[in-house]
């Protein structure tokens, strides 16, 4: 695993869109797979500047994304695919049958699951991006999911939907959703974790530094290949305590 620690926000997104970048300019036909929630809006933000810029182009990019809210209609705005299309794929060049929509009801869901998983081992992910849930959760994935598991239906913990609530407010949280599993996860080349603030600093610690848990999904990441940490000083924390306390110990 690489690991950067960036001063603020603002840095570790400019970090992050840096790799994208890179990515995509030594290979245009990039499969990419995209996180939501608030962590990753600055590198959105960061990757729409370069395109305007002209400095990177995804017309020959796939893009995929991790999961999605189940019980919400179509054009929902709260709805992942949607928030995506809001902050990045309407602004950039990207065409929009290479995109892949994780979405069905609930008739089909076994159906739109195994879709998924076959176009994600169809065109191979070459770098995925992940936030971190405080629990742990990668994607979906929450504390116990098998590593075995693929695009599948799961139930959000109480922790995810509480953290969701001032969202959905006045309406109820989902209680379901669609995700990739943690082996579909790990099937990407190249996996960017990206993290920030304090709230952070514990679960980033344990998952990265501690043992490989299954009630941390996010804990086996340390087995990928090919990981790239990128975080801002407040996650870093407590990782930074510890090796602190590790160098005087030597000392
Ligand atoms: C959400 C999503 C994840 C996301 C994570 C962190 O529940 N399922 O894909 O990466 O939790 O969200 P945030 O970046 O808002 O902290």
């Amino acid at each position: 695993m690489k690991l950067s620690i960036h001063p603020n926000y603002d840095a570790m997104s400019r970090a992050a869109a840096q790799c994208f970048a890179q990515q995509i300019l030594k290979k245009p036909d990039s499969t990419l797979c995209l996180a939501t929630g608030k962590t990753p809006l600055g590198l959105y933000q960061n990757l729409v500047d370069m395109f305007q810029k002209g400095i990177i182009s995804f017309s020959k990019t796939r893009c995929f994304h991790l999961d999605e809210y189940l019980e919400l209609s179509f054009d929902d705005p709260r709805g992942f695919f949607n928030t995506l299309n809001q902050v990045l794929f309407s602004k950039v060049d990207v065409q929009t049958d290479r995109l892949y929509r994780l979405f069905d009801t609930k008739r089909m869901i076994e159906e739109a699951c195994l879709d998924y998983e076959q176009m994600i081992q169809q065109y191979e992910i070459d770098l995925l991006l992940l936030g971190i849930g405080v629990n742990g959760h990668i994607a979906f994935n929450e504390p116990g999911s098998s590593w075995e598991s693929q695009t599948r239906l799961v139930s959000l913990s109480q922790t995810t939907r509480d953290r969701a609530s001032a969202e959905f407010n006045p309406d109820p949280v989902p209680i379901q959703a669609l995700t990739m599993g943690i082996k579909s996860i790990l099937r990407a080349k190249k996996i960017l974790v990206l993290s920030n603030g304090k709230e952070k600093a514990g679960i980033i610690s344990e998952s990265f530094f501690g043992p490989i848990d299954v009630q941390i999904p996010a804990s086996i990441l340390q087995l990928h290949p090919d990981v790239n940490l990128i975080v801002d000083e407040p996650a870093a924390s407590v990782i930074q305590e510890k090796m602190e306390k590790h160098n005087a110990i030597k000392l």
